[in-house]
């Protein structure tokens, strides 16, 4: 059997290892937090540090394989483990030009890949010189997620606002739709491509956002978008599950806003929505299967469950039952004892013919389920 790492435990690993059950397969995580989402259902925990180098080169020797579930991870020692036998998913080298949002967009630059322009600031100072390339949307080079390390620079009096540290300074898109595709390709180059995503936004309401497959867009669209996102893979050159999160513009361009390559927050409708979900995808890349279905069953809408401003500490889940009880609908909890504002605590797809069916039930999970803290 072989025996296979994943570099972090939280609700991708945990997803990614309710796939692995499925599989002939043996199962390691490595993350620092003995009681993450993906702890206990592993078949062997190791409690370390993914961005230590003896810590990920002690954990990944022996294995057959190791793949991640976030980028921040120690890519040397990946290197060495890659360069002694172990198959790396995705490999280092795209690891390395990833999680750095400047070399991200010089890869892009480099291969023809439509992405919005940019330049490079290194500190806060060097960014008061850039007013003539604004509105802009300031991003750290490492270390951003979910939003942190990304600042909206409108016009001058932003510029402070800025980040100290190496960053890009991007142009504002003005976006007339935001999409993900997610792109699987396995280690012979074949590729399968799920069908794109699109984020609804709900700002008059202040609401959380919620995902639909299919994105409404035209065929046109569709075909740009397939074809920037098998570009911005296949240069990679590495096998693997790939989210490419895009912009259609007011006048119909499509341009990448950035990668990940890794199972992903907008593919998880996929476990109940397609033939193949994403999870279930990247075991079978990893143990040399065929490439799954990436077909929908049904049209799906995706729900974040979200820690509720104001609340931290031990998560209650408000609604719970009332959302059990909707029969389209998929809840996923993950296993996170402390509840924070604005945390990933879960999610919920809803499966529909009906695309009015699918709105109406998102809406309607958002009202219901609240992740507060239980008083004590
Ligand atoms: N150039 C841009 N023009 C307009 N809006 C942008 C631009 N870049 C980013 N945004 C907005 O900011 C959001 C977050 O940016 P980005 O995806 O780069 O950062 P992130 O830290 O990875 O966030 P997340 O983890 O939420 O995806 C985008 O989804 C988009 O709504
Ligand atoms: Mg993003």
């Amino acid at each position: 059997m072989q025996k296979v790492g994943i570099l972090g435990g939280g609700q991708l690993g945990r997803m990614l290892l309710q796939a692995a059950a499925n599989y002939p397969v043996e199962t390691y995580v490595l993350e620092n937090d003995s009681e993450c989402p993906a702890a206990h259902l592993c078949d062997h925990f190791t409690k370390g540090d993914i961005r230590n180098f003896d810590a990920v080169y002690a954990f990944g020797k022996g294995l057959d394989s190791i793949t991640i579930e976030i980028e921040n991870v120690n890519t040397d020692a990946l290197e060495k483990l890659e360069a002694e036998g172990v198959k790396v998913f995705p490999r280092p080298a795209v690891l390395k030009t990833i999680r750095n949002k400047i070399l991200q967009k010089q890869y892009y630059a480099k291969h023809n890949i439509p992405s919005p322009e940019f330049m490079v600031t290194e500190t806060r100072q060097a960014l008061q010189q850039a007013a003539h390339f604004l509105p802009a949307v300031h991003k750290i080079a490492e270390g951003g997620y979910d939003g942190k390390g990304v600042q909206v620079i409108r016009k001058q009096e932003d510029l402070p606002r800025g980040f100290d540290a190496p960053s890009v300074l991007e142009k504002m898109v003005e976006i007339q739709k935001e999409i993900a595709q997610m792109v699987a390709i396995n280690s012979k180059g074949e590729i399968a491509l799920y069908p794109p995503v699109e984020m609804v936004f709900d700002q008059s309401l202040n609401l959380l956002d919620y995902q639909l497959c299919p994105a409404a867009i035209d065929d046109k669209t569709l075909w740009k978008v397939e074809a920037i996102a098998v570009q911005v893979v296949k240069n990679f050159e590495s096998p693997g599950i790939f989210a490419i999160e895009l912009f259609v513009d007011r006048n119909g361009a499509v341009l990448v806003n950035e990668t990940a390559p890794r199972v992903h927050n907008s593919g998880h409708h996929t476990i109940e929505a397609h033939f193949s979900s994403q999870f279930d995808m990247l075991w079978r890349i990893i143990l040399g299967f065929p490439l799954g279905n990436t077909d929908a069953i049904l049209p799906s809408a995706m729900v974040n469950v979200i820690g509720a401003e104001g609340f931290t500490g031990k998560a209650n889940y408000e609604g719970l039952a009332e959302v059990l009880a909707i029969d389209n609908a998929f809840v996923h909890l993950y296993g996170k004892k402390e509840t924070k504002p604005g945390r990933k605590m879960g999610h919920v797809t809803v499966l529909s013919k009906e695309k009015q069916e699918l709105i109406h039930q998102a809406n309607k999970i958002r009202g219901l389920l609240n992740v507060q803290s239980t008083s004590e």
